[in-house]
């Protein structure tokens, strides 16, 4: 039996009843651009983040260059951030006019470390970018003091994290609440994925979600006014009627995501050749990804490949060692952790609908690899 990594289809049966009447609505309205639909989502999300605003925009990618770009970043201003994540949270510091200052992570959960981030804050050091990878939250308790002695924006990276939650001070605080700004990406693989591109921004700070609103709307509050130059990242109308219907299954998904994750780990463990993945102390983790830490990685991809296994490597080339980054005169060996990390994970299927037989499958490859 082939199991794939993410089984798009297997949802879209699930919840087409509900979402296809969503989308129908707005397009019998032919009302395509911030239909009530886009604040309504913007309400429901900044509720299930604990934050006060929500500001759709046109991708993840967008929810993390806007809130860099209303810094006002200067010609050297730098920005910490992890190596050991999708090119986008880099790439939006450079994007923002910011150079990306890469510092190493915690080899047990792969988010980046308070330690690292704290011996790289310099007199340039103007934000920091944590990214809450496979659905976990970074450590979040350790980091804010650190940016407010500093005076630093953190802008989390939450693409992977939407509904995630840590334990901070014995209160539950969701991914995106602490921030001076939480960026999510509904990329279609994402835990709640459009039919298409969108992302959104949540925030605490009503003159920074103003901002925000304009910064989306090529910088001006009303139509053809601009108090500073923007761009076009509206969040799409019929992908926040997608979003808005399919809202109501996240917490049920990433349950059954949790419960996934703890049948593989209790079937892998024993063996000397995995690693688990390690769920953070206070961390209620979304598995976005289920990742483990093997030996032979490239060999047991390529058996499960030959099996069809679906599998992925997040990622196979750390940022820091990117030939576009090749300027910043980063070089193998300033990163043993990451770089360890890029050599040695892999990703298992870890969707909602994954069966007991598919699950069963995976491990099996997996061991059947090893023994
Ligand atoms: C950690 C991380 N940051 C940023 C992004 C960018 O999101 P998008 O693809 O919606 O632009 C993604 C997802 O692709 C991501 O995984």
């Amino acid at each position: 039996m082939s199991v794939p990594l993410l089984d798009l289809v297997a949802q879209y049966r699930t919840i087409k009843d509900s979402v296809l009447p969503a989308m129908m609505a707005v397009i019998e309205r032919q009302g395509f651009i911030m239909g009530p639909e886009v604040a309504e989502l913007e309400a429901e999300v900044a509720k299930v983040s604990h934050a006060k605003h929500g500001i759709g925009c046109a991708s993840g990618t967008d929810a993390l260059l806007l809130p860099l770009k209303a810094l006002r970043l200067q010609a050297g201003d730098e920005v910490i951030t992890t190596a050991f994540t999708f090119f986008a949270t880099a790439g939006a510091i450079h994007n923002a006019g910011g150079t990306p200052v890469f510092v190493d992570i915690d080899p047990a959960t792969f988010l980046i470390s308070p330690a690292a981030i704290e011996a790289a804050i310099g007199p340039r050091t103007r934000a920091i970018v944590v990214v809450h990878l496979y659905g976990q939250m970074a450590a979040m308790e350790a980091i804010l003091p650190l940016a407010r002695r500093h005076n630093l924006a953190v802008v989390e990276d939450a693409a992977q994290a939407i509904g995630a939650r840590r334990r901070v001070a014995a209160e539950w605080r969701m991914a995106g609440e602490l921030g001076t700004v939480g960026a999510f990406s509904f990329f279609p693989s994402k835990n709640l994925g459009a039919w298409g591109d969108g992302g959104m921004m949540v925030t605490q700070d009503d003159a920074l979600a103003e901002r925000l609103r304009k910064l989306r709307l090529h910088g001006g509050a009303r139509q053809y006014h601009h108090e500073e130059v923007g761009t076009n990242s509206r969040l799409d109308t019929l992908q926040a009627a997608v979003l808005k219907a399919k809202l109501p299954h996240l917490a049920g998904w990433s349950e059954a995501r949790r419960h996934h994750a703890a049948y593989y780990t209790q079937a892998f463990a024993g063996s000397s050749d995995i690693t688990t993945p390690v769920v953070d102390r206070g961390n209620e983790h979304i598995f976005h990804q289920y990742t483990l830490r093997v030996s032979r990685r490239d060999q047991l991809a390529a058996h499960l490949k030959a099996k069809g296994i679906g599998h992925a490597v997040y990622y196979p080339l750390a940022l820091h060692l990117q030939p576009c980054f090749a300027p910043l005169g980063y070089r193998r060996g300033h990163l043993p952790v990451t770089e360890a990390a890029m050599d040695a994970v892999i990703s298992l299927p870890i969707y909602p609908e994954l069966t007991e037989a598919q699950r069963d499958e995976v491990v099996a490859t997996v061991k059947g690899f090893y023994q």
